[in-house]
């Protein structure tokens, strides 16, 4: 979502008379879009700070200005600490606020202090995104359909720094599709902090769910690959399951975080599911779309878990079979109900625990690449590979695949026979089969 918001803050900024550099030495305005999930996401800020500062003196002392800006959820969270610790910098603002940057750096010119927007307006900022986005090259695309979170899972910041959940009005969302499509996009991302709880208001007055949006998506806006990203398990609704036996435009890659796989850490994080809600969950999604590769979040060490536990997550692992995962220590966000629980779990076991669930993930992982190679999938290819000669793409799994090919594919969705496993990607061969050009 934060690459998203980036491409929007250019947007944004581009009728200004600003556009992209690729070196922040360059740049008249620096802006970090940052990352509160986790206390390692919060303190690169501040180092990564300290260097800014660095050229901004640099550019300074060859007489040029340079506007410092700290954007995203730590400076909702942290806006005023990061005024104390590093008062160069200009501007603050919430991800709330991204509308409002061309008056933010108006007022930075002329005002002598910082100028910090991190309220949470009441005017939803959907609305007020310029609607002309530049369209990404290499036929794939990301669309903000939904924000917020109202779960408040024990371990989060989000429902703090992002607010209340809310969605996208659907004829809002069909538009910004359909120019995406007309633009050559072939894949759209639909992106939301709860994306599976979408509830848009439709053209016809009724309210819309995701599934209902992605059948839009796919039939009549000509979307040819749709993903949507990130789920919670408890709005995955019977609609949404259907729809991935219904949609072939639905990609078979779902990202379906389930944190734990002990019912009572699961309690403790308030996700209000239990392991076997979710086992049964992806029961019904692998009888909806038997091939569906699941990809997952957890958190070892959350408050009060215990060796059983931590058993339990790993037991659940195995039952389930991931094709992908992300997997963290629990860290305390100030404010978050976990994070003055007793019981904190020691670092060392924390460590231990994520050494383990890691190893079995990668396994999986590896073992699912490596039951890809001989077959042939169809890969929408998004840009140049490492090696010269060689594009890269993803798989309909969101497995990274490369092939020796023409640059002319990128963009395009082309056959490709998998013929070898790399560490974090697969190697194949283009069959010849191409997607109308
Ligand atoms: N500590 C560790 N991991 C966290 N996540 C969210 N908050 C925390 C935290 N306090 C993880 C969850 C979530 C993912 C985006 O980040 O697994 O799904
Ligand atoms: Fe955070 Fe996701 Fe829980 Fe919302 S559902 S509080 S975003 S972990």
């Amino acid at each position: 979502m934060n690459v998203y918001d980036s491409e929007r803050m250019t947007d944004v900024l581009r009728p200004l008379g600003y556009e992209a550099v690729d070196a922040p030495d360059r740049a008249d305005m620096i802006i970090l879009n940052t990352c509160h999930i986790r206390d390692r996401a919060a303190e690169k800020v501040f180092s990564e700070l300290g260097r800014l500062r660095l050229v901004k003196e640099a550019r300074a002392q060859a007489g040029q200005q340079t506007v410092l800006a700290v954007a995203g959820c730590v400076a909702q969270a942290e806006g005023r600490e990061i005024l104390a610790r590093a008062p160069y910098v200009d501007i603050v603002l919430g991800p709330q606020t991204y509308h409002r940057l061309p008056e933010m750096v108006a007022r930075a010119a002329r005002a002598a202090g910082a100028v910090i927007e991190t309220d949470f307006p009441v005017e939803q900022k959907f609305d007020f995104l310029p609607p002309e986005r530049e369209v990404p090259e290499g036929g794939a695309a990301f669309l903000t359909i939904q924000e917020g979170c109202d779960k408040f899972c024990s371990f989060c910041v989000v429902p703090y720094t992002r607010g209340a959940e809310a969605s996208r009005p659907v004829a809002a969302v069909l538009e910004e599709a359909r120019r995406l499509v007309a633009h050559g996009v072939r894949e759209i991302t639909l992106l939301g902090q709860n994306v599976n709880a979408y509830h848009g208001e439709g053209p016809d007055g009724a309210t819309w769910d995701l599934a209902r949006l992605a059948t839009e998506l796919a039939r009549h806006v000509g979307v040819e690959r749709i993903r949507y990203t990130t789920s919670h398990p408890r709005d995955m609704g019977d609609d949404l399951i259907a729809a991935h036996r219904d949609l072939p435009a639905l990609m078979p890659f779902l990202h379906l975080p389930v944190q734990s796989g002990s019912d009572r850490v699961l309690a403790a994080m308030n996700r209000g599911h239990t392991a076997q809600e979710y086992r049964d969950l992806v029961a019904r999604l692998r009888a909806a779309r038997p091939d569906l590769a699941l990809s997952s979040d957890f958190i070892v060490g959350h408050p009060g878990e215990t060796d059983e536990d931590f058993e339990q997550t790993m037991q659940l692992i195995r039952d389930i079979g991931f094709a992908q995962a992300y997997s963290f220590k629990y860290s305390p966000r100030p404010g978050t109900p976990a994070s003055n629980a007793g019981a904190q779990v020691p670092e060392d076991v924390k460590d231990a625990r994520l050494q383990r669930l890691q190893a079995l993930l990668r396994e999986q992982q590896d073992a699912f690449n490596a039951a890809s190679v001989g077959q042939r999938v169809d890969v929408l290819f998004t840009g140049r590979g490492r090696k010269p000669g060689q594009i890269s793409g993803k798989s309909p799994y969101l497995q990274a695949v490369h092939v020796e090919g023409p640059d002319s594919l990128i963009g395009q969705v082309a056959e490709v026979e998998i013929v070898k496993l790399h560490t974090n990607s697969l190697g194949g061969v283009l069959t010849g089969e191409t997607d109308r050009a």
